[in-house]
C-alpha cells in the first residue's frame, strides 16, 4: 500500500491535470494565496492547464502572489535559458498575476546576492510565508537547486549545481561550457516552512530518486526525503516514476 499522501496516476497528463486542481483548489479558497514555483520540463503541463483556467474565467490569479524556487547565476533575466524567461513564457504571459518573483541571476559579487538572498527570504515572511509549494525532483533528489549535502534548515543561497542537474539543464543551452555551474535556491529550510507542499515527478529517469526520497533514509544526501518531515506533503506520481516504489 502505499502512504496515503501518495498518489500515481497513468500518465504524466493526467499528473499535471491534477496537480494544476489542487493549485486551483488553493488560489479559489485563498485568492490571495502564496506559491512557491518550479521550473523543468514537468510543471509545464501543469502552467498550461492553470492558463487555461485563467482564460475561461474560472480561475483568478490577480491577488496570488508567486516565489520561484531557483534561477542559474549569473544569469541575466532576459535571457531565453534562464527560469525567468521561462516562467513568463510558460505562466505569467498567460494569467492575471500581477506580483511573481524569480531569484535575480544578474552578475554581482556574492555578497551582493547574499543580501538579495535575505530579502528574498525576508518578501516571502512579509506576505505571510508560503501556503503551497509545488517541487519537482532532480535525479539527484534535488528540490529547488538543493544539491545533496544541502541541510534541512538551509535557507535562500548561492549554490553549486551537482554534474547530473548541470548534464539534465545541457539541452537548455547546447554546449556544456554555456551551462551555469552556480545558481541561487531557496533553502531546504524555506520550503519546508510553506503551510502545503506538492512534489511531482514523472518519467523513469526520476523513479530512482523518487524510491531514494519515499523509501530511502531522511538525509542530506537526497534532500526531498525531508519533505517526509513535513505535515501537509502530496506527492503526485507517475506509473513510470512511482516503478521503484516497494508498494508499486
Ligand atoms: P524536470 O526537473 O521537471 O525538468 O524533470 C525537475 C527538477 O530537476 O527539479
Amino acid at each position: 500500500m502505499y502512504p496515503p499522501n501518495l498518489r500515481v496516476y497513468a500518465d504524466r497528463g493526467q499528473l499535471c491535470q491534477s496537480v494544476a486542481q489542487r493549485i486551483a483548489e488553493c488560489v479559489r479558497e485563498k485568492p490571495d494565496a502564496v506559491l512557491g514555483l518550479p521550473t523543468g520540463a514537468t510543471p509545464i503541463a501543469v502552467y498550461q492547464e492553470l492558463a487555461e483556467m485563467c482564460r475561461q474565467k474560472t480561475l483568478d490569479f490577480s491577488r496570488v502572489i508567486t516565489f520561484n524556487l531557483d534561477e542559474y547565476f549569473p544569469m541575466p533575466p532576459q535571457s531565453p535559458p534562464s527560469y525567468h524567461a521561462f516562467m513568463r513564457r510558460h505562466l505569467f504571459d498567460h494569467v492575471n498575476c500581477r506580483r511573481w518573483f524569480v531569484p535575480d541571476g544578474t552578475a554581482r559579487s556574492a555578497a551582493q546576492v547574499g543580501d538579495d538572498c535575505a530579502t528574498y527570504e525576508q518578501r516571502i515572511q512579509e506576505v505571510g510565508g508560503l501556503d503551497l509549494v509545488l517541487l519537482g525532483i532532480g535525479r539527484t533528489g534535488h528540490i529547488g537547486f538543493n544539491e545533496p549535502g544541502s541541510l534541512a534548515d538551509t535557507r535562500t543561497r548561492l549554490v553549486v549545481l551537482a554534474p547530473e542537474t548541470r548534464a539534465d539543464a545541457l539541452p537548455d543551452f547546447g554546449n556544456p561550457n554555456l551551462v551555469p555551474s552556480q545558481a541561487i535556491t531557496m533553502g531546504v529550510g524555506t520550503i519546508l516552512e510553506a503551510r502545503a507542499i506538492i512534489l511531482m515527478a514523472s518519467g523513469e529517469r526520476k523513479a530512482d530518486a523518487v524510491r531514494q526520497a519515499v523509501e530511502g533514509d531522511i538525509t542530506a544526501l537526497v534532500p526531498a526525503s525531508f519533505l517526509r518531515r513535513h505535515p501537509n506533503v502530496g506527492i503526485y506520481l507517475d506509473m513510470a516514476a512511482a516503478q521503484f516504489l516497494s508498494a508499486a
